[in-house]
């Protein structure tokens, strides 16, 4: 029975400032998913200011009927939000008009359409204060690292490895890795996160898709800053794929990403119960929620609230302690992310401001002028 799992999300306006979503807009998604005839089942969950639709259905990947009701439902939900006055209210949506696909409009969509297997375990992740980028890091440990996946060594239908799909957001372009031979080409891309994102990965085994991710560059597509591209990412798990705990372990040690205050800061991705997915300290740190569902005939049996267990408190310590460390650099890099990266700047009028002031360094005046104080 082919099964097609859409994750489809949009940050609809924020309660308060950017740090969650109002009950009200959750449950306006609620009443029109529930209303919609097309979906198997769905769920409907936010982390931070965004709003996650997770819905199963016959339909396939990029389907304009799922990828309208999405749509529909946000614009549902950016009516409450307008009436609440809630902050940025309808911010993600870029156009005004439903196009039939709702890539490159400013929702994040990650979606796969597969054969459900005898039992099929797979989780949801989304964050909220980054961008799709965010996902190499985890994606690569699951699917290529040994010291985080020992199914890679030890399970015969893992032992093949997987191939992985690569995007470059700036040049948009694709192109694909077989791992473990290219590992080390893989990786002079992946480290890059900000340009080159992990789409998919698929298992050598079997050629079924694992694992996939949302890379939409909003501020790309807009042309201005109007918010991070809070990314989401699909993993199946179990059975020749990694195993749940293969597939949470790398937040174990939470790596450092890019987004948090005003999208232009560096930060470590800390792992969250859903009760706990609401970045506040300096609009952060950047969060990740991992929703765990058994699949069966496509309905959603779950969420299991996966980060919510005492073995990532400690992660968590550890990415207070390093968000401690980083906020002490305050406006300097690398806490601050490069010019060329930053979502804001008022680099433009300053420059104006000061104009004539920035003046040419003459050498030979210099060495004429320290000649004459070494003569003193
Ligand atoms: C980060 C984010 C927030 C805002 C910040 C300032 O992705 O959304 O950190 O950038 O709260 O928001 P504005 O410019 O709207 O006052
Ligand atoms: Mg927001
Ligand atoms: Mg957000």
């Amino acid at each position: 029975e082919r099964i097609t799992l859409s994750v489809i999300k949009a940050d609809i306006g924020g309660y308060v400032g950017h740090s969650s979503v109002h009950p009200r807009l959750l449950e306006t998604a609620e009443r029109c998913l529930a209303a919609s005839k097309l979906l198997i089942d769905y769920r409907v969950t936010h982390v931070g200011d965004d709003i996650n639709l997770i819905m199963t259905h016959k339909y396939g990947v990029d389907c304009p009927e799922i990828h309208h009701l999405a749509w529909n439902v946000f614009l549902q939900c950016t009516e409450v939000a307008r009436e609440l006055k809630l902050y940025g209210a309808g911010q993600d949506l870029l156009s005004d008009a439903f196009s039939g696909n709702v890539k490159g409009m400013g929702p994040g969509v990650a979606e796969m359409e597969f054969e459900e297997r005898k039992s099929e375990p797979v989780i949801v992740f989304a964050a909220d204060k980054t961008e799709p980028g965010a996902w190499n890091f985890p994606l690569y440990k699951m699917f290529a690292d040994p010291f985080n996946t020992i199914g890679l060594v030890i399970d015969p239908k893992m032992h093949q490895g997987f191939r992985f799909e690569v995007y470059d957001l700036i040049k948009n372009e694709r192109v694909e890795f077989s791992l473990p031979e290219e590992m080390y080409d893989l990786l002079v891309f992946i480290g890059a996160p900000g340009r080159y994102c992990i789409k998919a990965v698929y298992s050598k085994s079997t050629g079924e898709i694992a694992a996939v991710s949302s890379t939409q560059r909003l501020n790309l597509m807009a042309g201005r800053y109007v918010g991070k591209d809070d990314p989401v990412c699909i993993v199946r798990c179990q059975s020749g794929l990694p195993a749940v705990g293969e597939a949470l372990e790398p937040f174990a040690n939470p790596h450092l990403v890019a987004g948090w205050m005003r999208g232009s800061h560096i930060g470590p991705l800390m792992p969250v119960g859903l009760n706990q997915a609401t970045p506040t300290r300096f609009d952060g740190p950047p969060r990740v929620v991992a929703m765990g569902f058994q699949l069966s005939g496509g309905r959603l049996v779950g969420p299991q609230d996966l980060f919510a267990d005492v073995a990532f408190d400690k992660a968590r310590q550890t990415a207070n302690e390093i968000a401690n460390y980083l906020r002490s650099l305050g406006p300097f890099e690398p806490h601050r992310l490069p010019l060329e990266d930053m979502e804001y700047t008022t680099m433009p009028e300053v420059m104006t401001k000061l104009k004539g002031r920035f003046v040419k360094i003459d050498r030979t005046e210099r060495k004429k002028i320290a000649a004459e104080l070494g003569a003193k």
